[in-house]
């Protein structure tokens, strides 16, 4: 396995939630890398992590992807979901096949199709069949559920012990971030990954119910939680500020998941990184005091 060591790497969705992971795993690693952001002020953290170089770049604005991408050999392609998702990874796809890169590692979702019902897994293959089209080597991470997703009702947890969804009895092989970020490191510092799709899993299919006892078990008091329809689910993530749209698509990708299609457990962050993906467990262990 060669390792790169100039800064060829660049790091789209840098201050996110993966972004921030992968950043802080480059880093660890000595591996020289540049981070898109929009705000480079707003970024001083991530400026501080060393070999971090900092450039300007914004999804909606194509001649500054063509400027991010100069010198750029093999770029990790993340943007947050949005209605503006399939255009900005588009335009991003097309500026990195004129500026030559050689490999696009891009962040996709779990059961990735175009023809879904759910709009988020119809997008990402929209944008993985372009990523092919251009002959531009790729891997494609397809992550299930977020265990960091989880974050958002840290408030509901800490001050109700509930917490809610409409989930029923749906079993989910969800993944902690970390291990996700960890594959895409290896993906953008190893050969061997090129032309290549990983599904991602955690190491355990687990219900709401299930998710529940965990949180009881590890923090120490019962946490509930409540399973609810789909309207009361939307009422709420309008509520705390959600565009209809990815209200919309959050309660396609809550259906999916009633339907048990993603209930499955793959070995692909064993096999890419060498170390088993985290538990539900670690993940509440590790976030605790979010959730007391
Ligand atoms: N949540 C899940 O369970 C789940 C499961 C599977 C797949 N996914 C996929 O995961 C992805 C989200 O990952 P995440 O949670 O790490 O994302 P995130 O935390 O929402 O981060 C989004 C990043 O995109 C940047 N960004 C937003 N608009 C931009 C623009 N116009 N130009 C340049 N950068 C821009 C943000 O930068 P700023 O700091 O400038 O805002 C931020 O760094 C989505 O594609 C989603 O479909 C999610």
């Amino acid at each position: 396995m060669s390792t790169q060591q100039t800064a060829t790497i660049l790091i789209t969705g840098a201050t996110g939630n993966i972004g921030t992971e992968l950043t802080k795993i480059l880093s660890a690693q000595g591996i020289p890398f540049k981070a898109m952001v929009r705000s480079v002020e707003q970024a001083k953290d991530l400026a501080a992590l060393p070999g971090a170089t900092l450039v300007k770049g914004d999804f909606n604005d194509e001649a500054s992807l063509d400027d991010a991408l100069q010198g750029v050999e093999k770029a990790f392609l993340l943007t947050n979901s949005s209605e503006l998702a399939e255009e900005q990874q588009l335009r991003f796809v097309a500026a990195a096949k004129k500026a030559g890169i050689k490999h696009i590692v891009k962040l996709s979702q779990w059961a990735a199709d175009v023809n879904s019902p759910v709009r988020f897994l119809r997008y990402h293959a929209v944008v993985e069949a372009a990523i092919r089209t251009s002959g531009i080597a790729y891997t494609f991470l397809r992550p299930n559920l977020f265990m960091q997703g989880f974050l958002g009702f840290a408030g509901a947890i800490s001050l109700r012990n509930k917490f809610f969804a409409a989930a029923g009895d749906a079993a989910i092989s969800l993944i902690d971030i970390r291990d996700i970020a960890a594959v895409a490191a290896a993906a953008l510092t190893q050969s061997g990954h090129e032309n290549k799709i990983y599904d991602l899993t955690g190491p355990e299919v687990l219900t709401h119910q299930q998710l529940a006892a965990v949180f009881s078990k590890i923090l120490d008091r019962k946490i509930l939680f409540i399973d609810v329809p789909e309207e009361a689910m939307k009422e709420a993530l309008l509520g705390v500020g959600f565009p209809v749209w990815q209200a919309d698509g959050l309660l396609e990708d809550y259906a999916h998941y009633r339907l048990n299609e993603a209930s499955a457990v793959t070995p692909d962050v064993k096999v890419v990184t060498g170390k088993e993906p985290r538990r539900f467990e670690q993940f509440v262990e590790d976030y605790a005091p979010l959730f007391s």
